[in-house]
């Protein structure tokens, strides 16, 4: 143990971190032991991150056009088709991306456990999976559901699921699996315990899930079943339709690696990432990275130039995945409100963003993979994100929407 310690504690003298070891005295074994190996595992070169070097730089931006609403209705049936092939051929799987803090919705428990019902219980899970039992009824087949969580909500979200039989799900076609953590650290570099033998960690991102699903050793199974393709979505749209036969279809038949949901935006500083294309290849710029020229410019018909945003529903040939994920995705630096102990041992939580988590992101994918499909959804069918208890994105809307689709809440 004690050598243990030394070469921590030499680890800290070196990055100017010895303060994590403060309390370390007041710790049991088990505790210490912990603490150390949190140690062991900082990615230092995380800490080195500079600001610039986080910051989404964009190239040459164009438009990107997307199959349409109309297109998709003149080859519905044919598309339909393709993918129920596909999906009875058991070459589709789905990534339920439920590894996120959901702060802004303020609820303690993981965001899929979030009961939306009024007159009855109807829990966040338990819409995205009656809305994937839909297609498991159209091709008479259940399609592998990997869950990614992370250390802060893995056994209870588990544990949710189990109590409440899958919501009707094949127990035998989910699977779990944790993606990454990483440290938390204040505005002056330096990281933050969460308590006297424990480090702040929190979830990377949600860019780190195909390493993670493949670390975890469920990408080989997936490819010994046969599966081809991954569709990834949030956990907080509880109208999104996954792996609809339809979108699974027309993505197949386009000759591209990946498809990708859209909706047309409400407004044209709607807060939604905006696919283009930049340098010849398809990628989003999020809405706070638009400049005012992007969000205003207009075709010769005066239509908007960029109007589709982005939903978090792709669907991606996992061999295009195997080949832009050799390198991890880079981390983004984001501003957080961070709870942690202070020099005393006092619990803070604060008001206000008081230091800064590392994240890689999902959307960063799109640019990385050499085509793309935007696939035009209705968005009052298939779009009710729920990021906050009121208000746009909200608890409220999302009730409201599903109410317009016969949803009995
Ligand atoms: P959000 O960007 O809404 O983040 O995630 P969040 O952490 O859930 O919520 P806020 O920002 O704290 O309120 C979009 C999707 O990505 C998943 C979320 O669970 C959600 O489905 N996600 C996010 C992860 O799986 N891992 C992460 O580290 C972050």
């Amino acid at each position: 143990m004690d050598n243990k310690y030394n070469n921590a504690l030499e680890v800290l003298k070196n990055h100017g971190q010895e303060h994590l070891l403060r309390f370390y005295d007041e710790l049991n074994d088990t505790e210490k032991d912990a603490l150390l190996e949190q140690i062991n595992g900082i990615d230092w070169s995380l800490l080195r991150l500079k600001k610039e070097e986080s910051a989404a730089v964009h190239g040459s931006i164009e438009p990107l056009g997307a199959m349409t609403l109309s297109e998709i209705e003149k080859r519905y049936d044919e598309f339909e088709c393709a993918g129920i092939k596909a999906l009875k051929e058991g070459k589709i799987a789905a990534v339920l991306l439920a590894g996120g803090q959901g702060t802004r919705l303020g609820w303690e428990g993981p965001k899929g456990t979030y009961n939306i019902g009024q007159t009855h219980d109807l829990y966040i899970f338990e819409c995205l999976i009656n809305n994937m039992l839909d297609t498991v009824k159209a091709c008479g087949r259940f399609f592998p559901l990997c869950i990614m969580t992370s250390d802060k909500n893995n056994d209870e979200t588990i544990e949710f699921l189990k109590a409440h039989d899958y919501f009707g799900y094949d127990p035998s076609k989910v699977f779990f699996f944790k993606q990454d953590m990483a440290p938390s650290i204040d505005f002056n570099g330096k990281l933050y315990l969460e308590d006297k033998g424990r480090l702040s960690l929190s979830p990377n991102g949600n860019g780190g899930w195909f390493n993670s699903l493949e670390n975890a050793g469920l990408l080989d199974m997936l490819k010994a079943e046969g599966v081809e393709w991954i569709s990834i979505f949030a956990v907080d749209n509880v109208l999104q339709r996954i792996n609809d036969p339809a979108f699974v279809g027309a993505t197949l038949l386009s000759g591209t690696v990946c498809g990708a949901k859209v909706i047309r935006k409400n407004a044209p500083d709607e807060r939604i990432g905006v696919l283009c294309l930049e340098d010849g290849s398809p990628s989003i710029v999020e809405y706070y990275e638009t400049t005012e020229e992007l969000r205003d410019a207009k075709d010769e018909n005066g239509e908007p130039l960029y109007p589709f945003g982005v939903t978090l529903n792709y669907l991606y040939s996992i061999a295009e995945l195997e080949r832009v994920c050799e390198k991890p995705l880079k981390y983004h630096i984001v501003e957080k409100k961070i709870p942690y102990i202070d020099e005393n041992g006092t619990y803070i939580k604060p008001d206000k963003p008081n230091g800064i988590k590392f994240e890689r992101l999902a959307i960063d994918l799109i640019h990385m993979v050499s085509d793309c499909l935007p696939y035009e959804i209705v968005r009052e069918r298939e779009f009710a994100p729920i990021k906050n208890p009121t208000g746009i994105d909200s608890v409220e809307s999302a009730r409201e929407l599903l109410k317009l689709n016969g949803v009995k809440l």
